[in-house]
């Protein structure tokens, strides 16, 4: 009899939170979780208590023999977990709305997961993982480490380059997405739709997709020329395509690719934005507002639907159907971020990437696709280059590492200007970057 299992979260007090224990409660019987630990730092307590009662409400209405367990001590939660979620924003939405204000000043993309954004994510992101790693080496040697603290698919990359642990998977919501987009498009129900993901995280392409098995790649590039259908998300402005620049590409980009091949209107979009309802992440605040809100409710004992407003909507299914199946040994097959061991010709072996694999109990076993079209070879290998550059800076905390990672990355058009938005942005997170601020204290 398997004994129930032990999960722990890390970012436990995150307004995400409600979908995974949701998610948790609608596959209990594959997935016997006895023990939910969510876990959070000091300054997110409030958080962590709020949306933890809710937890707890929700698995009590559902009468699923789980417990709820809240905590700010890690290493209490991880001895013995069989899977560790994490899902945290170091400096909170506070730090997100600087990575998308800060390079708006220099004509460049503000986002949370690319161009200069996305370098501090990982630059503030990075050092926790990997501490959190050590830890579960110590604590939990045989769980899962399952990541989704952005950027997923740079920290897939450094937890591969600079930890020891083997049993890492990434995880992101971007293809469950597109694949609704797609079932959306075609009107049809999204089980009978796959598609052939390769590429990197939120740098992800559909190099075929099939409809009952038969492709409709063809199909589906017509409804995405047509721009009444924007295909996006939550949290990307849909501008549309240029169709005949969609047709020949001859691929389904993600919603990300937008900031790469029509970058120009996206940057007027976040000016005009910066200047009406204010950026992403400062729109996202007050969604949070709500929610919390919401979640203090005694009443609320479900995830309440306003949680859809969030781009990161749907990711419970990607994170459970992922943990059910390698429980499970499913053999099903899902998109990750693994190890690339030859999935992606174009790509170093030991890189993570974002593809196609088939979940056993072993983890991921990436499909291959061959190499990726020459149309977008390129632009995903400087993303790669890119990721790791910036992953080496958030270990060294090196200065000139950070500006290389900086000025090579397609959205940042000089190494000048690439060195005044990272100066000013070391400046603006400080006390998130102890690795570049050592010397200054010692
Ligand atoms: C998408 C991405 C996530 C990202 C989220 C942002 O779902 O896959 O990686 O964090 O959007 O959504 P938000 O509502 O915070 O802008």
């Amino acid at each position: 009899m398997k004994k129930g299992l032990k999960i722990v979260t890390i970012g436990g007090g995150s307004s995400y939170t409600p979908e995974l224990v949701e998610g948790l409660i609608k596959r209990h019987d594959e997935l016997p979780v006895s023990e939910l630990w969510l876990v959070d730092i000091p300054e997110g307590e409030e958080k962590l208590n709020i949306v933890g009662t809710l937890a707890k409400r929700m698995v009590e209405k559902a009468g699923v023999p789980m417990d709820v367990h809240l905590t700010l001590d890690r290493r209490e939660a991880l001895k013995d977990a069989d899977f560790v979620t994490t899902q945290f924003r170091v400096g909170l939405l506070e730090a997100r709305a600087k990575d998308e204000r800060i390079p708006l000043k220099y004509g460049v993309i503000g986002q949370e997961t690319n161009g200069p954004g996305g370098l501090f994510k990982g630059l503030r992101t990075i050092p926790v993982i990997l501490d959190i790693a050590k830890d579960i080496e110590e604590l939990c040697p045989d769980a899962w480490l399952v990541n989704f603290t952005n950027p997923a698919g740079m920290v897939t990359e450094a937890l591969l380059r600079y930890s020891n642990l083997k049993k890492v998977v990434g995880l992101c919501n971007v293809p469950i997405g597109m694949k609704m987009g797609v079932a959306k498009a075609l009107d049809v129900d999204e089980s009978r739709i796959e598609i052939q993901f390769a590429g990197l995280n939120h740098m992800v392409f559909g190099l075929d997709v099939f409809l009952d098995g038969i492709s409709v790649k063809e199909k589906v590039i017509e409804a995405m020329a047509d721009p009444a259908n924007a295909m996006t998300m939550k949290n990307i402005s849909g501008e549309s395509w240029e169709p005949d620049f969609i047709r020949g590409l001859d691929l389904i980009p993600c919603g990300y690719h937008r900031y790469y091949y029509k970058t120009q209107e996206m940057l007027e979009h976040e000016l005009e934005a910066s200047k009406t309802e204010g950026t992403r992440a400062e729109v996202v605040q007050q969604v949070e507002k709500e929610l919390f809100e919401l979640y203090k409710d005694r009443e609320l004992a479900i995830k309440p639907p306003q949680l859809e407003k969030r781009g990161g909507a749907y990711y419970s299914d990607a994170a459970c159907n992922l943990i059910s199946s390698i429980y499970n040994d499913k053999h099903d097959i899902q998109p990750v971020n693994t190890m690339n061991n030859g999935a992606i010709a174009s790509i170093p072996d030991d890189s993570a990437v974002e593809v196609n694999c088939v979940m056993t109990k072993n983890g991921p076993k990436p499909i291959a696709v061959g190499d990726l079209p020459v149309t977008v070879r390129g632009l995903v290998q400087q993303i790669k280059s890119f990721e790791r550059v910036a992953a080496e800076a958030a270990v060294t905390g090196d200065y000139n590492t950070a500006l290389v990672a900086m000025t090579i990355n397609p959205l940042v058009p000089s190494d000048k200007i690439a060195k005044q938005i990272l100066d000013e942005m070391l400046e603006a997170h400080q006390e998130h970057l102890p690795q570049f601020f050592k010397s200054v204290e010692a």
